[in-house]
């Protein structure tokens, strides 16, 4: 083969490849890993008139699945293991939580589709929390319904390579639980928490 072809074959080759390596976009099927920080808003609300209710934070390993259906847009569902929540009443440590807060969110990537290694995201969808393990220092029982509702998200994929790449992201939930004492309603608590996550990601 004459020089100048067999460089320009090897020019085009060193192209396709490194467009692989950089390839972010459709078709992606991806997970992130991390550990997970739960930071429920200053003020929960206030129960049965009197108490003061202030939800505390948590940490925990927490993963996502994901899937790139356009270059610029995916959907992506957080789940996590059991987050566990003290909860002071009035100031006192007097009960506690725990709940799964999974959470569906359609994503926007302005740079998917590019060779850009920084991979910024954002995302808006629903939440759904389960509480469970509801516990009250020497009171009647203590439940947590249910909650559903918004969510949003903004994140960030730093590429390493094909597969992986570092990870930063974080969520809005928006999580109202009705309480009931001893199967009496006695209020709202309002924990819409930030959940900041840091670790990795890896597409397929
Ligand atoms: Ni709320």
């Amino acid at each position: 083969m004459r020089k100048p072809v067999l460089s320009a074959l090897i020019a085009t080759a060193t192209l396709l490849v490194s467009g692989q390596v950089l390839a972010y976009g459709v078709g992606d099927i991806y997970t992130r890993v991390g550990i997970a920080k739960v930071s429920p808003k200053d003020d929960n609300g206030t129960l049965a008139g009197t108490l003061d209710v202030d939800v505390q934070d948590d940490s925990g390993f927490a993963f996502t699945l994901g899937y790139r259906f356009h270059d610029k847009l995916g959907v992506e569902l957080l789940a996590a293991e059991p987050f566990d929540h003290d909860i002071k009443l009035n100031g006192s440590n007097l009960a506690s939580t725990e709940h799964l807060p999974p959470t569906l969110t359609l994503q926007y990537y302005p740079m998917g589709g590019t060779a850009s290694r920084v991979q910024p995201y954002a995302g808006v969808g629903v939440n759904y929390t389960h509480f469970m393990d509801e516990e009250l220092d020497g009171g009647p029982e203590l439940k947590l319904d249910n909650s559903w509702g918004a969510a949003g998200q903004l994140g960030v994929d730093l590429l390493i390579d094909e597969h992986w790449a570092l990870n930063a992201a974080a969520w809005y939930l928006d999580i109202d639980t009705d309480a009931e004492l001893g199967g009496s309603d006695i209020g709202e608590v309002e924990i819409d928490p930030i959940v900041v996550m840091g670790g990795i990601s890896l597409r397929f």
